[in-house]
This record gives C-alpha cells, sequence and structure tokens, in this order.
C-alpha cells in the first residue's frame, strides 16, 4: 500500500510561455517565482510552487503527489514493479527541476503520468499572491481522466490509501486520503489528460470577485459559479491558455468520521447532481498529456510505457 501524504504540484508544457505564465500570474492571482532552465513556477501556498510550466509542446507532463520518507519511495517503486507498472528513476538534475529531494514517476493504467515526490521544497516567505484579492489560500486538488472511472478508483483504493467519497455515477470518482472530501478525482474521458487544477480560497466572496474579475479579462467560463452536492464546495471552472482549465472553489466538506462514511452515488443526469444551482453541469474540457516528457525518455517509451500498464489493470 502507498500511503500519499498531499499533493505536490502540476507540470505542463506551455507554447507561449508568456501567455501561460502570464495567466497564471495576472489572472488567476498566483506568484510568479521565477525560472530556471526553461522551467517557469508558480506558488499558491506554502509549496515553492504547485503549477510549473516547462517551455515546449503544450499539454500536461505530469502530477505530483507526495510520499513521506525515502523508504516509502523504494517500497512504492517496488510495489508499482510488482503490479506490472514501469518506473522511471528521477535523476538528480529532474529531482532540482521540481524543486524536490528525490522522485519516481508512473503512468497509470490509462496514461496519466504520475510523480511520487518526497522533500518538496516549502517556501517560507510570505506568500504575496500578484491578486490579493483573488483569495487564494491552497492548490486544493488534481482530477485527471480515465477511459475507466470505476477500474480507476480500483486502482487507487487498492494500490495507494485512496477512498472514493462520492461516484457521480458514469462520470467521477471523487477521492479522499486525507479529511477534505477529495484531493484526487478520476473524471470519465476518452483520453488521459488533466481535468483541471483547483484552488481553495478564503471566502464565498471570492468566488464571485474572481468571476467577476475574470469575466471582465474576457476569460472563457466553464462552469459557475455554482455548488457541488458531493463535496459542498461552491465553484467556478474557467479556461486559461493552451487547455489548461483552472477552478477556485470554497467550502469543501471535511469527512471526519471515516468509519461513518459510505459513498454516495450521484446521477448526472438527475438536476442538481453536478450543480445544486441548477447552473450547466458540462464537464470542463481537458488538457491533454503531451507525447514528449522532461524525463530521459523519448515520446516513443511514453507510449511503450502506457502499452505495457494495460497489463496493469486492476
Ligand atoms: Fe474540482
Amino acid at each position: 500500500m502507498i500511503e500519499l501524504i498531499d499533493i505536490a504540484y502540476v507540470r505542463s508544457g506551455a507554447q507561449d510561455i508568456d501567455k501561460c505564465v502570464g495567466f497564471a500570474r495576472d489572472i488567476v492571482g498566483m506568484k510568479y517565482q521565477g525560472s530556471d532552465q526553461g522551467v517557469h513556477y508558480l506558488r499558491a501556498d506554502h509549496r515553492h510552487h504547485c503549477l510549473a510550466f516547462v517551455e515546449g509542446e503544450s499539454g500536461v507532463l505530469s502530477s505530483g503527489l507526495v510520499l513521506r520518507d525515502a523508504k516509502a519511495l523504494t517500497d512504492a517503486a517496488a510495489h508499482l514493479e510488482s503490479i506490472g507498472i514501469p518506473v522511471h528513476q528521477g535523476t538528480v538534475e529532474e529531482a532540482r527541476s521540481r524543486r524536490v529531494t528525490d522522485f519516481i514517476s508512473f503512468d497509470d493504467p490509462w496514461g496519466n503520468k504520475f510523480d511520487l515526490v518526497i522533500g518538496q521544497v516549502q517556501d517560507p516567505s510570505f506568500l504575496e499572491l500578484t491578486r490579493p484579492s483573488s483569495g487564494i489560500t491552497e492548490f486544493g486538488h488534481i482530477c485527471v481522466d480515465a477511459a475507466d472511472i470505476y477500474a480507476a478508483a480500483k486502482f487507487w483504493n487498492d494500490n495507494f490509501n485512496v477512498k472514493v467519497s462520492d461516484w457521480v455515477q458514469g462520470a467521477a470518482a471523487l477521492m479522499r486520503f486525507n479529511p477534505i472530501h477529495h484531493t484526487l478525482a478520476v473524471f470519465q474521458g476518452d483520453e488521459p489528460g488533466l481535468c483541471h487544477i483547483n484552488f481553495q480560497v478564503d471566502t464565498i466572496d471570492a468566488i464571485f470577485r474572481n468571476w467577476n474579475f475574470i469575466k471582465e479579462h474576457n476569460v472563457e467560463i466553464e462552469q459557475g459559479p455554482g455548488r457541488h452536492p458531493q463535496s459542498t464546495a461552491i465553484f467556478l471552472y474557467f479556461k486559461g491558455p493552451e487547455g489548461l482549465t483552472y477552478e477556485y472553489s470554497y467550502g469543501v466538506r471535511l469527512i471526519e468520521d471515516e468509519d461513518a462514511w459510505v459513498p454516495r452515488t450521484f446521477d448526472p443526469t438527475m438536476f442538481g447532481a453536478i450543480d445544486m444551482w441548477g447552473g450547466s453541469s458540462q464537464k470542463p474540457s481537458i488538457l491533454k498529456h503531451t507525447l514528449t516528457t522532461d524525463n530521459d525518455t523519448d515520446a516513443e517509451s511514453v507510449r511503450n510505457l502506457t502499452a505495457n500498464t494495460d497489463n496493469a489493470r486492476v
């Protein structure tokens, strides 16, 4: 069993780096931490960064998840290999680029690339958001797409300390590894990719302030403001450059009594199942994985990794 402690970052390729960084900084409101060897870092909380744009082809490169320590990382690599999932051991340079002490990466059976990291660098300095009125308090959750959400949830349940909090029938598995209703989610989709990156904000006022702000700046709103009945979070999804969907949310449910909680099922065709306020229930668009990679593998080996992991379906 691999124990996840936290989420670390999303790493994404950006063809127009100025546009992608500018949007995350000036519209989303994150703090730009500068760049190093073509990688541009954005901060939203105590982490050195939770979003990194890598100059190059558009598309998500990986999502980072935090493990406890070096032993946990070694054990995780052995476990993944034991179930037929190839593991890439990060090099010193790759770890430095991710601002972590060490990491391994793997593709889930549906082709989503994850980094398991230890020692993510913290930033102890006062967080000066570029746009303080955004109200961002924390990097909230990561959602990926998979062709079979039930098998994907089983993969995370069987191999990680991840439990399903709620189901949206045929559409999403919302999953937790701490009291937060969901920190990781899998959405139904034909191809692997990042559904969205979430930031928690401090008040309901921030949701509506942000709504007005992004409308004024002609940003495409994908969904919201609305309220999810599963997590009770008030949400706003909007689209950044090169297909990256961002979400602000406020008021996520905490599941304090593990034993008492039974995952519920919501029928997405029913009124209010996605948005209790009756807004659009169309799924946010996904950011597909790029076939290029910033690990020491080429596109061909990425394709092979994906093919090989078909055997590891659980
Ligand atoms: Fe979300």
